[in-house]
């Protein structure tokens, strides 16, 4: 498939997700990045505080489509500029608000429409539970993204680069949006070693953040070349053990396609990625 053909995908299988309100996943769809019966349920798994979730998201904002907690280990501070890429239903977006307060601001990337709406359509519930108005959605490719330069604090992002066709880009992007001194805090799929040709090639395993998921040493390379330093990537279990736990149906499709024996945790696993963009120096040994 081409780049535009794969965009196209992408944008029609998530915004089957956003009509249908939670994760359409099963044998008979295409699949998607977190097949959850209970998005709560996964949510709580993958290291979510359900108190808070009850707390501030307005209905229908967790989809069940996140693989890692951003927001955990971006350690926002009040009055930052948080950026999250590929911002669904607002999910990540609405539980950054309360931490960056008001004189903060979220601002939500996402291309497809139909999810987009969806976003837009939980701000009044947010502001009903919180009291804040500092969350906002943008229409946009992560690729091109529609954000200043040097405008943002944190750039998060949940289970979103693995399904971008050009990577490098994103990559690109998110160095040029940053502050100097930014910081990124993202929750991605990261494959361990190569995929064989079946699972590799199958549009359901791209479409469901499995396929186009970089190898740890691609990744670190996009990084580094997009000039980000102090990168850390720190394997996180959880969300494949529970899929996998769960009967997914992709994860078993994904199991069928494996060298016999063989486990999806050799491949596949969610990983949380952080690292700075150089700063303006101010001390000895400083970036
Ligand atoms: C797996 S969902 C994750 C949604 C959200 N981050 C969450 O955790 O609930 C992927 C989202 O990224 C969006 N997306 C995928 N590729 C994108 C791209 N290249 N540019 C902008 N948005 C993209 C999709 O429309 C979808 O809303």
């Amino acid at each position: 498939m081409t780049k535009i053909d794969i965009r196209t995908t992408v944008r029609e299988q998530y915004g089957a997700m956003a009509r249908a309100g939670s994760s359409c996943c099963g044998p008979s769809t295409n699949g998607c990045c977190a097949p959850a019966a209970d998005p709560t349920a996964l949510a709580s798994a993958i290291g979510y505080d359900a108190a808070e979730l009850q707390r501030i998201l307005p209905d229908g904002a967790n989809l069940g489509l996140s693989c890692g907690n951003p927001g955990a280990i971006a350690a926002l501070k009040a009055g930052e500029v948080v950026l999250d890429l590929g911002s669904g239903a607002g999910f990540d977006a609405f539980l950054c608000g309360p931490k960056v307060g008001a004189t903060g601001r979220v601002i939500g990337v996402d291309m497809t429409p139909d999810m987009l709406a969806k976003a837009r359509g939980n701000i009044a519930g947010y502001t009903q539970r919180t009291g804040l108005a500092n969350v906002e959605f943008r229409m946009g490719e992560i690729e091109h993204l529609p954000v200043a330069d040097a405008s943002v604090d944190v750039v998060i992002s949940n289970c979103v680069i693995n399904l971008s066709p050009d990577k490098p880009q994103v990559w690109r992007e998110i160095a040029r949006v940053l502050k100097p001194g930014g910081r990124v805090a993202v929750s991605d799929i990261v494959l361990l070693k190569p995929l064989p040709e079946a699972v590799a090639t199958a549009i359901n395993t791209y479409v469901g953040c499995i396929a186009g998921a970089s190898l740890v040493d691609e990744l670190k390379r996009m990084m580094r070349e997009a000039g980000l330093v102090k990168a850390v990537l720190t394997p996180k279990s959880a969300y494949v053990e529970t899929l996998i736990t769960g009967d997914d149906p992709l994860y078993q499709q994904v199991r069928a396609g494996l060298p016999a024996g063989g486990s999806p945790v050799d491949y596949i696993t969610s990983m949380d990625i952080a690292a700075v963009k150089p700063g303006a120096c101010c001390a000895p040994g400083c970036c």
